[in-house]
């Protein structure tokens, strides 16, 4: 048995579609930040008594499709330690499940630590970030605290994680505007397969990230904020794009979204930088450094409930430990 921590990322250079669905190899590459406000917990038991697996995620049972990615990871884990026992699996997300919000990427790499620890692995970092992967692509990344590359690679053994800055010495700070919590429509792995499939604009997506990463790294060289956000933002546009452009055409963002996407453009007009970055769901995180934090959230406070606003720092890697 064994217990596992892993801290949600929000990408700031978007991983939005795959070239092996099965493995889960992305057609880009992807950088994000790993926050410590936004967490999964995760406990895992083999137990030979058992004749199925159990997944219970914030007290309740998995649906079908969603208990089958569970699973496919436990099958994995199995078949690296030749464990035929099933498991029990026990999560708790501090994290809005399935919003946008990432929860996704906390859940599966708490999950490859827990299971793979529980039956006994003793897997690097560079394992458990592959190993996570194959639960859900974002996961890969939240193996690792800061800032975080993962490097597309062309097979399962060439796809992981790598730490850019674990220990970020620079006051970025991320603002999560809660405007919707519920479990978004089209999930990410759905909304990001149309877009490959059908929008036209896929190849220019790819050239997009090609340099927005190669941009991000130099300006996290040299912790710059403002660049850091700009960049960020203008790749998360981009990636809706490809949203509006897919047929049938869809889009994660409701009135709320556009309304705070203002507040942020209205804030920079009056002298303070700060941007936004949206994922697959309505909710939107704010980049800024923290001396500007009071005046962002008054601003905000004006259109949103306070309780809506949750203030994240760079989190730290997964923990996990025996039981
Ligand atoms: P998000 O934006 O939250 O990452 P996704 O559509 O990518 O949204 O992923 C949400 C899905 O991730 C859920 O529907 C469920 O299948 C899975 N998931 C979320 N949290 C957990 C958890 N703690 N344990 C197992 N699976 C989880
Ligand atoms: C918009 O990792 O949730 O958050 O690999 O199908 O599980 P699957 O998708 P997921 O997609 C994340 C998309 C994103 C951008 C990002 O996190 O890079
Ligand atoms: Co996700």
């Amino acid at each position: 048995m064994a217990t596992a921590k892993a801290y949600t990322n929000i990408a700031l250079v978007k991983y939005w579609g795959k070239k092996d669905a099965k493995l889960i190899i992305p057609q880009t590459d992807s950088l994000s930040l790993t926050l410590n406000e936004f967490y999964t917990t995760t406990t895992v038991k083999f137990n030979s008594q058992l004749n199925h697996d159990i997944v219970k995620v914030d007290e309740r049972f998995l649906d079908k499709e969603d208990a089958a990615k569970v699973i496919h990871v436990l099958n994995i884990v199995r078949s690296l330690s030749k464990t035929n026992s099933f498991a029990e699996v026990t999560s708790i997300n501090n994290v809005p499940t399935a919003a946008g919000l990432a929860s996704s990427a906390s859940a599966f790499a708490a999950l490859a630590g827990a299971a793979s620890t529980a039956a006994g692995l003793h897997l690097s970092r560079r394992e458990l970030s592959r190993l996570a992967r194959r639960g859900s692509g974002s996961a890969t990344r939240s193996i690792y605290g800061g800032l975080v590359e993962w490097q597309k690679g062309t097979d399962d053994a060439s796809s992981f994680a790598k730490p850019i800055d674990e220990d970020v010495d620079f006051p970025i700070e991320m603002l999560a505007v809660l405007i919707n919590t519920k479990k978004k429509k089209i999930s990410s792995r759905s909304g990001m397969q149309l877009s490959v499939s059908t929008s036209p604009y896929y190849k220019a997506w790819q050239e997009v990230v090609a340099h927005d990463m190669v941009a991000i790294k130099r300006a996290i060289k040299e912790k710059d904020i403002n660049k850091i956000g700009h960049i960020a933002e203008e790749n998360a546009l981009r990636m809706h794009a490809l949203t509006l452009s897919a047929d049938p055409a869809f889009t994660y963002f409701n009135g709320e979204t556009l309304m705070i996407i203002n507040a942020v453009e209205d804030l920079r007009n009056h002298g303070i930088n700060c941007y936004y970055t949206m994922d697959a769901g309505p909710n939107v995180k704010i980049i800024y450094d923290h001396k500007d934090r009071d005046k962002i959230v008054t601003r905000l406070t004006d259109i949103i409930d306070s309780d809506r606003l949750v203030v994240s720092q760079p989190g730290p890697g997964i923990k996990i430990w025996n039981e």
